[in-house]
């Protein structure tokens, strides 16, 4: 939500800003604004839309200075539009801010600040802050980093902000509570982003805030940061870390889309994320990162995974596999339920919070909440050094390397991988498992990368497929048992990158309503592989059958009664029960990309979304 990128150094600002701006745009695309420090004035420049018409529009500006920031929005507070775009400034001038997060206190802020006669030219909750810092500064005569720490104490909500003044041109301040924020420094020169990847091609050497840090960078001196919480205001020695990140990594690879890349991307991030985890030879998993609290998480009494979207749905499929191996009583909860709902939470629970982005502000919520009860709190998350990462006790990274594509493929898979490796070990150390079918799955999780690249060789027949779906307005998706949660992010995908109205069910659920939609217009999705309840999967395929609904299926490699029922028919390799999600999704992945693409739709960057969600 928001992406933010600041420099200062002795180069050129202007395009280590725009490039920045394009690495971070998969975070919100609604409209992107730049402002220069140019001597002692700001210039600046916004634009609605996409950053690549901000470039265009700025080709003909002035473009010079050595320090700026910029930003491109997902709006919150106002319609997307020039005067709502960052950065916003001071009504004289002297203030520019770039802010990512959302000012809770805006409008009694606001309401002080019109009393006092300022003007507000925009409809944003981060104007307040722009006009709140200049009022303090002015009423406090007091440098400006003391005036943030002093607005700062004012304000609730979340921001990661950076700011230029003309009072100052050799300085940028920045602060961060609840949104990401990280400044990497090399030589001379400091650069700011809401994540590494606009920092990445400069240095690997990062420094990430802390809730409650201000941070004062100033040419020719070291990074200075005190946080608003320490009452002495001491400063605090910045801690140094290496970005887990290369400009490799942050390219297409010669494919159309980021998503299209990283769907092809999975039997790599598969076995990346089981890499050093599985020795098959002595039949052993183990994840090192939860050894610590690995003896808490074999005395549960009960998991609790909290997660949103894409992330839920690999907590449903967990739900599955951990209460079928380790015999515990899991519950999976939509973070931003969890967080407001009183929920009972005892000391022997252990919450397992999974996010690809780390940054998901429910998520991050449901994490404290479980802290403060006394919880054991395990992360799983793809991004290295991201706030689940650092909040959370213990946790296993994916290792799926960064996702662009705003819509979650490979995040899925390796989350689904780590949980079941985890499951696993908890498994085999609780004795919950027989020695055979703890060696089975471990050897199938061992041939899932190559069963989904069997999978993406049928790229050509899923989009033939593709063709008859894109036609559609709706689609039901249905499957059972650890199937249905791979229903529910079929539909997800198709929805999110398609805006073709879809809904998962569990098979047997139509029955109870949902069956009154199935006539000869209606696609029915049904993924029934192999599994215990099949028979009962073919009932329900005949039961809309009867309704001249429309199946397309994902079946196991030699199916005979589905693919007969069938308009369209995919097959998989033969997985284990509980591993199928890891294959079965992979095609559906593909159907939603292509029906996509036949619908002229924007895959990586679909209407009204942002990558990472880091305010509620
Ligand atoms: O970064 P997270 O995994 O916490 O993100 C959670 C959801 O916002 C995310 O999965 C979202 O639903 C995706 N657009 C789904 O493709």
């Amino acid at each position: 939500m928001c992406g933010i990128v600041a420099y200062l150094g002795n180069r050129e600002a202007y395009p280590i800003l725009i490039e920045g701006l394009r690495k971070l745009e998969y975070r919100g695309y609604d409209s992107a604004g730049v402002a220069l420090m140019q001597g002692n004035t700001i210039q600046m420049y916004k634009k609605k839309g996409r950053v690549d018409e901000l470039d265009s529009y700025c080709a003909s500006k002035d473009r010079h200075g050595n320090a700026g920031i910029a930003h491109t929005r997902w709006a919150t507070h106002g319609e997307p539009n020039e005067e709502n775009a960052h950065p916003h400034v001071s009504e004289d001038g002297t203030i520019a801010l770039i802010h990512n997060g959302i000012i809770e206190n805006y409008l009694s802020l606001k309401k002080g600040l019109l009393a006092e006669g300022v003007t507000f030219k925009s409809e944003t909750d981060t104007e307040v802050l722009v006009h709140l810092i200049r009022r303090v500064q002015e009423k406090e005569q007091v440098s400006l980093p003391d005036a943030v720490m002093l607005a700062l104490s004012m304000v609730e909500g979340t921001y990661a902000l950076a700011i230029l003044s003309v009072d100052d041109p050799d300085q940028l301040v920045v602060a961060k509570k609840g949104s990401p924020l990280l400044i990497g420094t090399e030589g001379n020169e400091f650069f700011v982003a809401s994540d590494g990847a606009p920092i990445v091609g400069f240095t690997q050497d990062v420094v990430y805030l802390d809730d409650g840090d201000v941070g004062v960078l100033r040419l020719g001196q070291p990074i200075k940061i005190k946080n608003i919480n320490d009452e002495q205001h001491l400063l605090k020695r910045p801690s140094f870390h290496k970005l887990e990140l290369t400009l490799e990594q942050l390219e297409k690879g010669g494919f159309d889309t980021f998503m299209l890349k990283e769907i092809f991307e999975q039997p790599k991030a598969v076995r990346d994320s089981m890499r050093g985890r599985i020795n098959l030879k002595k039949d052993v998993v183990s994840l090192g990162g939860i050894i610590e609290y690995e003896q808490k998480m074999l005395n549960a009494k009960r998991f609790i995974i909290v997660a949103c979207g894409t992330s839920w749905h690999a907590g449903l499929v967990a739900e599955y596999i951990f209460e079928s191996l380790v015999r515990v009583p899991v519950e999976v909860e939509y973070a931003s339920e969890f967080r407001y709902r009183n929920p009972i939470i005892h000391e022997d629970d252990v919450l397992i919070a999974i996010s690809q982005s780390g940054e998901t502000a429910d998520t991050l919520a449901a994490v404290e909440i479980g802290k403060k009860h006394g919880a054991t709190v395990i992360g799983i998350c793809n991004v290295v050094g991201s706030t689940l990462a650092r909040e959370t006790m213990a946790g296993s990274y994916t290792h799926a390397g960064p996702e662009i594509g705003v819509a979650s493929t490979k995040a899925f898979t390796a989350q689904v991988t780590v949980l079941a490796l985890m499951a696993l070990s908890l498994a085999k150390k609780k004795g919950t498992i027989s020695k055979s079918e703890y060696h089975k799955l471990i050897s199938d999780l061992e041939t899932i990368p190559e069963k989904i690249s069997q999978v993406l060789e049928q790229e050509q027949h899923i989009q033939r497929i593709a063709q008859y779906v894109a036609t559609r307005p709706n689609a039901l998706f249905l499957g059972r048992g650890v199937n249905y949660p791979v229903a529910l992010e079929g539909a997800l995908k198709l929805k999110e990158i398609s805006y073709i109205h879809a809904e998962g069910y569990p098979a047997a659920e139509i029955k109870h309503g949902p069956i009154a939609l199935v006539d000869n217009t209606m696609p029915v999705i049904v993924i029934a592989t192999e599994q215990e309840t099949y028979d009962k999967v073919v009932s329900n395929v005949q039961e809309i059958i009867a309704r001249k609904g429309t199946i397309i299926s994902v079946v196991t490699e030699g199916d005979t009664a589905v693919k007969k029922m069938s308009k369209f028919c995919i097959e998989i390799p033969k997985t284990e029960e509980l591993l199928t999600p890891l294959v079965a999704s992979v095609p559906l992945q593909l159907l939603a990309y292509h029906v996509a693409v036949i619908r002229d739709c924007d895959v990586d960057k679909p209407r009204n979304l942002a990558k990472s969600v880091s305010v509620e």
